[in-house]
């Protein structure tokens, strides 16, 4: 069989047991017909919605073969409602007179003929010319230019269901299926054949951009001083080798996953995992553990790098990690019980350079970890992808293990393996200062995380959507709730929204602690406030209206953080001076995110989670199941106002609070139940029967 062969057939295979996968799993759900359909009246309340501030002609679906979907690109909104929307959201969370002294820098940026309309004609023009015009900006800004350590700060972590493992043999088992699930995926994803996602809830229907799974197993973050590069290879069409980083007790070794064109299978890498193992135990060819220099500070990495490579055989090792397909970590046993919080800190940092977190390349986009002890999971460098296209890669992932479990192991290989290869390095004393610094460095942060993980089992998703509300801003005005309880106040809040509607679109900002919101929280939480029960249930509605709204702005691409990031960006090439509306301590603050949200859905008993994007606010992931909400609540023990333990205290009642409100006085919900309304899941709208 030549490549082209063994290409095409896998392929083939792979579709079929893809799609089946997938479909059994709920991952995703086929789509022959597409329904258009206005944002306004997916909300399924349309006679309450409002229509969003601006309509998007953009985004209608041309469509010219089934899998293939030629998608709108991604539009600059209105230079004066942008300036509005920001004046509105900061209205209620700044002093009257920071307010006041906003607006007059806003009204002078809008004004006819001002700063503001000649950036924008620029926006525009930079519109036509690009695929995506905040793509690169929105990249650099979010994550190349932050010289942050990527464990905690940058990089989320998923744990998947907790293995069962009796010993080493079935640990390497489980590695070896999952390294051969990754191969068959990565077939498609070089084919890229994937089948097209489309977007539920809000856009229902709509086909979205899938670039970010092609980055996956083809992007590396290589540090810089001043700024990272993310590096990603373009065309991967069968290489002649291709292998996969094996991390075992923090040494690297290079796996061959295609040798003579042939790619391995399970007993094959099952084999040559077993050999790694063995290779490892020979304490003569340790070497330190560098993985740990990827934990540094982005420009100290940098540093470090530049005098490694100065030696060949530290370049061909970095070489080889920077053009693997992914590592695969064998961690030791966490030695602990195996709470979720437990099996999240072990994918989230490592627990420390004495346990696991030298055993990883932080760089290196998808990092999939195997512990003795059953814990397994992954931690991936955000830079290419969101965590969604991660969610949905890690659960075919683990269909294709479980269906592949059932099967009987075919007998052992017949070909002589070329023995895997165990990366060197030469290691003067510079490099060892760099590996003890980065370690007590790595260990300070990890003793600062504070993360919690709260099921919340009085609610789920089908609770929420029998209340007649989106699920997902009910969690949002939730979590202000929960915000609001702790802190007496609400902060500017960023709920992470996927614009994948657009040509390489990633994502966009909902301002989630809308005014909305606070008196929602005012009225539940204030006991001067002493209101009703049925006023309480009415802000409620305002609140989750109010949050639908943006939503629907934002995953339009109508939202402001993008256009206003953009014109900003925009006076810097134009080397003008930066505008005062992006020095006002206004701006400053509505920048400095003390609630970082995002809505991380899995079908599986995996859950993903991240760090605080601040030092003094909280990171919260959440994952609406039917039954129950994860909550990944994160801080930093270092900072006296936030603690993770309360915010999931406060996050327990106020949900609870929330649900006792609408069992009691939701009639909107009791008024659709006793007409017989449905929601139709499949297109957002509300359907009499
Ligand atoms: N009544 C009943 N059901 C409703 C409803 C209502 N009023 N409004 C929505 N629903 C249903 C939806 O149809 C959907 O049904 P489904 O489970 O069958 O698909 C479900 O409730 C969820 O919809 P909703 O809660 O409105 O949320 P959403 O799925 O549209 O999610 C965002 C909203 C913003 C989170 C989503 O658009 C998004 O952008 N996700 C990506 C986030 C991201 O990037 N995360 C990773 C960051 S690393």
């Amino acid at each position: 069989m030549d490549n082209c062969d063994l290409h095409v057939n896998a392929l083939a295979i792979w579709k079929c047991t893809h799609l089946h996968f997938l479909f059994n799993a709920g991952v995703i759900r086929t789509c022959t017909t597409v329904p258009v359909i206005h944002p306004a009246i997916s909300s399924g309340r349309a006679e309450t919605m409002i229509v969003p501030r601006k309509s998007n002609q953009d985004l209608i679906r041309p469509r010219s073969r089934r899998n293939s979907y030629v998608l709108p690109k991604y539009p600059v909104p209105s230079l004066q409602e942008t300036l509005d929307t920001y004046l509105k959201t900061v209205n209620h969370l700044v002093t009257r007179e920071q307010y006041q002294s906003t607006k007059a820098i806003v009204d002078s940026f809008g004004a006819t003929g001002g700063m503001g309309e000649l950036l924008q004609e620029h926006l525009v023009k930079r519109k036509e010319n690009k695929v995506n015009w905040i793509y690169d900006w929105w990249l650099d800004t979010m994550y190349l230019c932050n010289p942050l350590a990527l464990p905690v700060n940058s990089s989320p972590g998923m744990v998947f269901p907790q293995q069962n493992f009796q010993d080493e043999g079935d640990q390497l088992r489980f590695a070896a299926r999952l390294i051969c699930g990754i191969l068959d995926y990565k077939v498609v994803l070089d084919a890229r054949a994937l089948p097209v996602d489309f977007a539920r809830g809000q856009l229902a229907g709509h086909a979205l951009c899938m670039e970010q799974y092609y980055r996956l197993f083809t992007s590396y973050r290589l540090p810089g001083q001043q700024k990272d590069t993310l590096v990603t290879q373009k065309n991967n069409v069968m290489p002649e080798t291709e292998h996969v980083v094996v991390a075992y007790r923090n040494q690297f070794f290079v796996l061959e996953v295609v040798i003579n064109y042939r790619r391995l299978n399970e007993t094959d890498l099952f084999t040559q995992l077993r050999r790694i193992v063995k290779m490892a135990g020979n304490e003569a060819e340790r070497s330190p553990p560098l993985g740990l220099l990827t934990s540094d500070c982005r420009p100290n990495w940098a540093e470090a790098r530049k005098v490694l490579i100065r030696d060949p055989t530290n370049r061909d090792s970095l070489n080889a990690i920077e053009h693997c397909i992914f590592l695969l970590c064998l961690d030791e046993p966490i030695d602990v019980e195996l709470t979720d919080l437990n099996m999240a800190l072990q994918m989230m940092h490592g627990n420390g350079w004495h346990k696991n977190s030298a055993n990883r390349w932080y760089d290196k986009t998808m990092q999939f970890i195997v512990g003795l002890d059953g814990v397994c999971g992954l931690v991936y460098e955000h830079s290419p992808s969101e965590g969604i296209a991660v969610i949905q890669c890690a659960e075919h992932l683990l269909c294709y293990i479980k269906e592949t479990a059932r099967k009987l192991v075919r007998a052992d290989s017949l070909c002589e393996l070329p023995s895997p290869r165990r990366l060197r390095w030469k290691c003067g004393p510079e490099i060892h200062r760099c590996l003890a610094s980065a370690a007590d460095k790595l260990q300070r942060l990890i003793e600062n995380t504070d993360l919690n993980i709260y099921r919340l089992k009085a609610l789920g998703k089908d609770f929420i959507k029998k209340q007649r509300m989106s699920p997902d801003a009910f969690i949002q005005v939730g979590l202000q709730l929960s915000f609001y309880r702790c802190h007496g106040r609400l902060v500017h809040t960023y709920e992470s929204a996927s614009v994948r509607c657009f040509q390489e679109g990633r994502v966009d900002n909902i301002r989630s602690a809308t005014k909305e919101a606070l008196d929602f929280a005012k009225g539940m939480i204030d006991e001067r406030a002493s209101i009703s029960d049925s006023k309480k249930m009415e802000l409620l509605w305002a609140a989750v209206d109010a949050q639908i709204n943006y939503t629907v702005q934002t995953i339009t691409g109508m939202a402001i953080d993008n256009h206003l990031l953009g014109l900003q960006e925009m006076a810097k090439e134009l080397q003008m001076d930066l505008p005062k509306l992006f020095t006002d301590k206004t701006y400053l603050m509505s920048n400095n995110f003390l609630l970082s949200t995002s809505q991380v859905p899995t079908t599986m008993d995996g859950f993903l989670f991240y760090g605080p994007v601040v030092p003094d606010g909280y990171g919260v992931a959440y994952n609406p199941r039917l039954d129950q909400i994860i909550f990944c609540i994160s801080s930093f023990n270092n900072c006296k106002e936030t603690s993770s333990a309360m915010f999931a205290e406060a996050v327990e009642k106020s949900f609870k609070e929330m649900k006792d409100l609408c069992v009691k006085y939701n009639t909107k919900a009791k008024l659709c139940f006793l007409g017989n309304a449905t929601y139709t899941a499949q297109n957002g709208r509300k359907s009499r029967q």
